[in-house]
């Protein structure tokens, strides 16, 4: 199928190539060589609206097209009546963006369906809310093999196809299926969970079988790799080959652990902003001097946050001194309300709320503030800033960025304290803030008492140690990890034609 060919004039116009054998990684080095093939990156969600260069996907991978200035494939955020394969074409800032929109029925099954009441509840241990009803897998697959078109009208052989998230773990078997020569590389945002959960999925063979099709997987975290090479050689005869790869039937499979991360400079500069400063400067007018306690999250069930309610409901009842000195503001801007469990979750926090400022509030003092809406990127920056604590308290996460800027956006010489879920990605990394089991009401109500009044001397510190990993496993570094073993990929290939 062809399409329209006026991308493809733009395409080549905008020109700059994909190094697949850039690999040594010095950092003068640059990430891709303009001789070779394009960086291609699909993505349900993409950054096309400037507004939303804000979550850790569209960050990511923000920067890496705009370096590269690659091609970015994904939903344009439209829900029509109908929906052919029709391309959107938008350039910006030497990223090309390739968009096409979805039909009602594919919105509620592909993106409302599978991908959010099946895979994103599995994939987060929460076999408990996923609607296993196997008609959404139909829209997945027409998705899927819709993408999989669109990508071989627009791709050639020496382009690098780098596919992003739950949303198409199936897209490179539709290649395979087309012939499709680009090489393939997969990367996961969220959770891979234990085999004894995902094999709870009707289709999970098919999906196992699917992913061994691209040819690199990055994961978030160690665990993450450890439960999928797991499923691959339990359920698919996986071997192990070495330490990174794995031969499933005739194909050899490179299975990476790659923590995303940020650039923490830039972060701290947008902390020192204008607009930072002056939205730190108005919560501060209404808090008058209290301590103040920040989370920030999509409202999701996977964030753990009814469970932080209550643990700040405890922090209140455990420590009485607390009272009109502490508050605590979290900003949870409303995503995916469609969906019953998020309608839900909306009802349980504005109880709670409700509850805890009912029976702890005061005249002049209200200990919850929530904020169900969003604040630019900016605003957020100031209000880390200006915490003494911030609450990264997921049930589980892939990784949760949020940990990462709140750290980059301290000051050194004044700055607050990270509370951090075990069950996030980023605690593998970040093991100086205070990890906490989220489900242990008493022992986060503990922790969060322990950060507010932490010494200054242990509090510079846990920053300090902080702040160097996040500085040191930056976004780039994270990119060269996903792409490192491409080379050697490229080059085997090589070796046997
Ligand atoms: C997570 C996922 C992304 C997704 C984002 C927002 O971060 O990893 O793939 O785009 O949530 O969710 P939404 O459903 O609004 O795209």
């Amino acid at each position: 199928m062809c399409f329209t060919s006026n991308l493809s004039i733009i395409l080549a116009f905008t020109g700059v190539l994909l190094d697949i054998s850039y690999g040594n990684i010095m950092p003068e080095t640059p990430l891709f060589d303009p001789k070779k093939g394009r960086l291609i990156a699909v993505s349900n969600r993409t950054a096309v609206d400037p507004n939303a260069r804000a979550g850790g996907l569209a960050v990511a991978l923000w920067d890496t097209l705009v370096e590269t200035k690659g091609v970015w494939v994904g939903w344009s955020g439209r829900v029509k009546d109908y929906a052919g394969n029709k391309l959107q074409t938008k350039l910006d800032d030497g990223v090309e963006f390739a968009l096409c929109d979805m039909s009602k029925i594919q919105y509620e099954e592909f993106y409302l369906g599978y991908s959010n009441s099946v895979l994103w509840p599995l994939l987060h241990n929460r076999l408990d809310l996923a609607v296993l009803d196997n008609k959404f897998y139909e829209a997945y697959c027409e998705i899927n093999e819709k993408f999989a078109e669109i990508i071989s009208g627009i791709s050639g052989k020496d382009d690098f196809i780098w596919v992003h998230d739950y949303h198409f773990f199936l897209l490179a078997s539709y290649f395979r299926q087309k012939n499709l020569e680009a090489k393939t590389g997969f990367f996961l945002h969220i959770p891979f969970p234990a085999p004894e959960i995902f094999r709870a999925l009707p289709q999970h063979d098919i999906i196992g079988r699917a992913l061994c099709d691209y040819d690199v997987i990055g994961l978030q975290t160690d665990n993450d790799v450890r439960n999928f090479k797991r499923f691959l050689s339990e359920d698919h005869n996986g071997e192990v080959i070495s330490d990174e790869q794995m031969k499933v039937g005739d194909r050899i499979i490179t299975i990476r652990h790659c923590p995303i991360g940020m650039n923490a400079p830039e972060f701290s500069e947008t902390a020192n902003s204008k607009m930072a400063k002056d939205a730190a400067e108005s919560l501060n007018r209404f808090l008058g001097g209290r301590q103040l306690i920040i989370g920030v999250d999509r409202m999701d069930y996977s964030k753990g946050l009814p469970q932080r309610f209550e643990a700040v409901g405890r922090l209140f009842d455990s420590y009485p001194k607390t009272h009109g000195n502490v508050s605590f503001t979290q900003i949870a801007p409303p995503s995916r309300s469609i969906v019953d469990e998020y309608a839900h979750l909306r009802e349980t926090l504005d109880q709670l709320a409700g509850r805890i400022n009912g029976d702890y509030g005061d005249l002049d003092w209200i200990p919850i503030r929530y904020l169900a809406r969003s604040y630019s990127r900016e605003e957020i920056a100031g209000l880390y800033k200006m915490a003494d604590v911030c609450l990264v308290t997921p049930l589980q996460d892939g990784m949760n960025l949020v940990a990462k800027e709140f750290i980059a956006a301290q000051d050194p010489n004044d700055p607050g304290v990270l509370v951090l879920s075990q069950f996030a990605g980023a605690s593998e990394q970040m093991n100086d803030a205070l990890i906490v089991n989220p489900h242990d009401t008493d022992s986060v109500a503990d922790a969060i008492s322990q950060a507010l009044k932490m010494p200054i001397d242990e509090r510079k510190t846990r920053w300090a140690a902080l702040y160097k990993n996040i500085c040191e496993e930056d976004i780039v570094w994270w990119r060269k990890r996903f792409f490192a073993p491409v080379k050697t990929i490229t080059s085997e290939i090589a070796a046997t034609k």
